[in-house]
């Protein structure tokens, strides 16, 4: 018998990802506030598995939407802890509802073009979320796994991590970043 068809590839079929262009810090988009998602479909599957696809690509631990381009509530963020092992969660519209601790530690982020620092962060936050078939989430996050998902949830809200140095700390970087474009040009 003939099945309705909405629009979805028949079960086993391999879904095509592609390597998406990652917009880099001053562009605009990653300072729009991410629209909350609502529809639960192929294309945001897509766009997830398009996302997963750029972040072990580029390399990188974390990706939010903005950073493609798409100003919505979707972020994927590392959890295979090992190389070569791809194993990852997407969070849809995640909320950090509670932190305790704080701790210290290096990041960069792949809009933001040859900057490590040091940040502070909540050592252990609890997240709500959904996941990509809509189903809530509910779980805690400490260490390294919840600095990722705060650094991401960030992006959704137009921050980088470079907002959370001090003025002299991002001074330095918009003056090296100057002269970076300017080599390139
Ligand atoms: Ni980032």
């Amino acid at each position: 018998m003939l099945k309705h068809n909405d629009g979805a590839p028949a079960p086993g079929t391999p879904t095509i990802m592609a390597l998406r262009t990652i917009i880099t810090y001053p562009h605009p988009v990653l300072r729009q506030e991410a629209e909350l998602v609502t529809v639960f479909g192929q294309e945001l599957k897509t766009l997830v598995a398009d996302m997963a696809e750029t972040m072990y690509h580029a390399p990188g631990v974390g990706l939010a939407a903005n950073q493609i381009g798409v100003a919505r509530q979707v972020v994927v963020v590392d959890r295979s802890m090992a190389e070569n092992k791809r194993a990852y969660i997407t969070l849809i519209n995640p909320v950090i509802s509670a932190g305790e601790g704080r701790n210290t530690d290096e990041e960069g982020c792949l809009s933001v073009v040859e900057c490590y620092a040091k940040v502070e962060r909540f050592r252990k936050i609890h997240v709500t979320a959904q996941d990509v078939e809509g189903n809530p989430l509910e779980f805690d996050a400490e260490d390294r796994y919840a600095r990722i998902i705060q650094h991401e949830v960030d992006h959704l809200h137009g921050t980088l991590f470079i907002d959370r140095l001090s003025l002299l700390k991002r001074a330095l970087y918009k003056k090296k970043l100057k002269k970076i474009l300017q080599e390139q040009e």
